[in-house]
């Protein structure tokens, strides 16, 4: 399956719950970009530049970095993706890439949140590094004894943000009719309390 939505929108905290409801291996193209500039290999310091300013990793960079991680064996039996694809030609990669190796993306969860409540989403975001929780100082604020250690992302500044939101509605919402064309497009409403999101994502996937 497949978590789209804007940044902010919420896939990082929906994946964590979905990955303990349904144990589905979870990659995020974020989070393996981040690791890479983390490590400063060459491809994280490519992408480094791109993740500051809230721009896009060329198609190629992560189409490549992404196909590598889903060909693994623990891919074999499944697999949420979170964050990728977000252009048109990702998903026609994806797409390729699965039917070659005889698999099918059954589901497709957007997680719909109006622009006027991703700023505040983003700039709150603050991130376990040690157990990768995400907290939010206003919506979910962090336990005391785990506030010195926690990250504030480079890409959440209002700046970036908006650069972010604006590559969103550019880049990556050309990929909903794409998706509901092939039927397996699923809306949901990402305003609300976290749980009863993940109440309104496992009634769209049914059973
Ligand atoms: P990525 O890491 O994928 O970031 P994003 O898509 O911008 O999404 P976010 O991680 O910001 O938000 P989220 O939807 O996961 O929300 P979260 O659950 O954390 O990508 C980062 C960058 O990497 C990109 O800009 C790009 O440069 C590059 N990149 C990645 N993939 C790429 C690709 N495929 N192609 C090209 N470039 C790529 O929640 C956010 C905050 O809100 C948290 O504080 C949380 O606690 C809070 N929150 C969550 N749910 C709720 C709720 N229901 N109510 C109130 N607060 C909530």
């Amino acid at each position: 399956m497949i978590l789209v939505g804007p940044p902010g929108a919420g896939k990082g905290t929906q994946a964590a719950r979905l990955v303990d409801k349904y144990r589905i291996l979870h990659i995020s193209s974020g989070d393996m970009l981040r690791a890479a500039v983390k490590e400063g290999t060459a491809l994280g310091i490519e992408a480094d530049l791109f993740m500051k300013a809230g721009k896009l990793v060329p198609d190629e960079v992560v189409i490549g970095m992404i196909l590598e991680r889903i060909a693994k064996p623990d891919c074999a039996n499944g697999f949420m993706l979170d964050g990728f694809p977000r252009t048109r030609p990702q998903a026609e990669a994806l797409d390729a890439a699965m039917l070659r190796a005889g698999f099918k993306i059954d589901n497709v969860v957007l997680i719909e949140v109006p622009d006027a409540l991703l700023e505040e989403r983003a700039c709150g975001r603050r991130t376990d590094p040690e157990t990768g929780t995400i907290y939010h100082l206003k919506y979910n604020p962090p336990p005391v004894e785990v506030a010195s250690r926690l990250v504030h992302r480079k890409d959440d500044t209002v700046e970036a943000v908006t650069t972010r939101v604006q590559k969103y509605h550019s880049e990556t919402a050309p990929i909903v009719p794409f998706y509901e064309a092939h039927g397996i497009l699923k809306r949901v409403d990402g305003v609300g309390d976290p749980d009863v999101i993940t109440q309104r994502i496992t009634k769209v996937l049914g059973a």
